[in-house]
């Protein structure tokens, strides 16, 4: 795909507003690294998220938990140097924004200034609307997440779809609301049902972006490796496989390792 002059300027949040009144959907995929931001910035991503499943899908740690501040603004400095379209959101990771304001606001602001990202995405609802508030305030803009929040993975008793119970559903149409009037400039809703999330996306004016949320959502996210086939360990049933890189990989690996043991590589042509 080959960009137009004027799709190859910076996407922003009030472009992410202005999509959302247009009814264009809003593409996002996570990256982690340098070559993955700058394969998906040039065919066109409107927003890169440098999720906290970098924990899982590249550390491969179990969840998101144990993923640190200094990690996050590692992967978010090499995505932000390569994507000069898309706009860069990063996660703030587990006990990064829970303890008190000051400290959220200090690693919001890592995250913009030494991470080089445009706005950073935090989980849960109606109780952090306060640090969405704090944080917002200081001029970084924030992305809501809500519904399966996998930093909540043991309140939760695992990955579990959530608000399919109407006291549920209530809950987390407040707790997009109140995302929503803290100052969020988007809002993340993961594993809910679809109707639920047409709900939220009708009464919201910010963006929705859904993962397993079904297709009345603003916009989807999906994680990279998840639609890359590059993540053999489990395969969520909202995850669509659109290329199986693990095999072209495994494929280059394996004819890497015969020429080596054969003595065919290197040739002439890669000596001096
Ligand atoms: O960490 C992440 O990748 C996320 C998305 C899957 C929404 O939060």
């Amino acid at each position: 795909m080959t960009l137009s002059k004027s799709a190859k300027k910076r996407r922003t949040i009030p472009d992410l507003l202005a999509m959302k009144a247009k009814g264009e959907k809003i593409a996002v995929l996570t990256a982690y690294d340098y070559p993955f931001a700058r394969i998906m910035d040039q065919a066109g991503i409107d927003v890169i998220l440098v999720g906290d499943s970098v924990g899982s899908v590249v550390a491969g740690y179990d969840n998101t938990l144990p993923v640190t501040m200094d990690e996050m603004v590692y992967h978010t400095r090499a995505v932000a140097r390569s994507a000069a379209h898309a706009l860069v959101v990063a996660d703030m990771p587990f006990m990064s924004y829970q303890v008190d304001l000051a400290e959220a606001r200090r690693n919001a602001g890592r995250l913009i200034k030494e991470g080089g990202a445009h706005a950073v995405k935090l989980e849960g609802g109606v109780h952090v609307a306060e640090t969405i508030r704090t944080i917002v305030a200081m001029d970084v803009p924030v992305v809501g997440h809500i519904g399966l929040t996998p930093q909540s993975v043991h309140r939760m008793g695992g990955y579990r779809v959530q608000g399919r119970e109407e006291a549920q559903a209530n809950q987390l149409l407040a707790d997009a609301k109140a995302v929503a009037d803290a100052g969020a400039c988007a809002i993340v809703l993961e594993g809910i049902p679809a109707k639920l999330a047409g709900r939220i996306s009708a009464e919201l004016t910010i963006p929705t972006i859904g993962i397993g949320a079904g297709v009345d959502c603003d916009g989807q996210v999906l994680v990279i490796h998840d639609i890359l086939g590059l993540c053999e360990k489990y395969s969520p049933k909202f995850v669509k496989r659109f290329a199986d890189v693990s095999g072209t990989i495994r494929q280059g690996i394996d004819d890497y390792i015969r020429e080596v043991k054969e003595g065919s590589f290197p040739g002439p042509e890669h000596s001096f």
